[in-house]
């Protein structure tokens, strides 16, 4: 199975960027999930909400292509930009990929 490099970058200040394996086939959230990443999910990763959102800053030609119930979930996220993807649907298929994590502490209520 092919391994590719998943860059992580955080938009909260305190947070140092951190570098992971990711297989073909695995999403960006799976790989927060496994190593303690805490990307919010509240539809569990279905395609069903827009917590889990993420910038792709690099590599976005080497994830699955967004679909159009992605777009609607992203329209209602915070902050959408041209970047915008959902965690849960970023499926790697060849390839490194750089993504950063917005910072969510002023709306999701800590
Ligand atoms: S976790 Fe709900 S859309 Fe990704």
């Amino acid at each position: 199975m092919s391994i590719f490099k998943l860059t992580i970058n955080f938009e909260e200040a305190d947070h140092e960027s951190i570098v992971l394996p990711i297989a073909a086939g695995e999403s960006v959230l799976d790989v927060c999930l496994d190593n303690g990443i805490d990307l919010q999910h509240n539809c569990g990763g279905v395609c069903g909400c827009s917590t889990c959102h993420v910038y792709v800053t690099k590599g976005m030609d080497n994830i699955e292509e967004i679909s159009d119930k992605e777009e609607d979930f992203i329209d209602r996220a915070v902050r959408p930009r041209i970047t915008s993807r959902l965690g849960c649907q970023c499926l790697v298929i060849n390839g490194d990929i750089e993504v950063t994590i917005p910072d969510q502490s002023g709306f999701m209520g800590h």
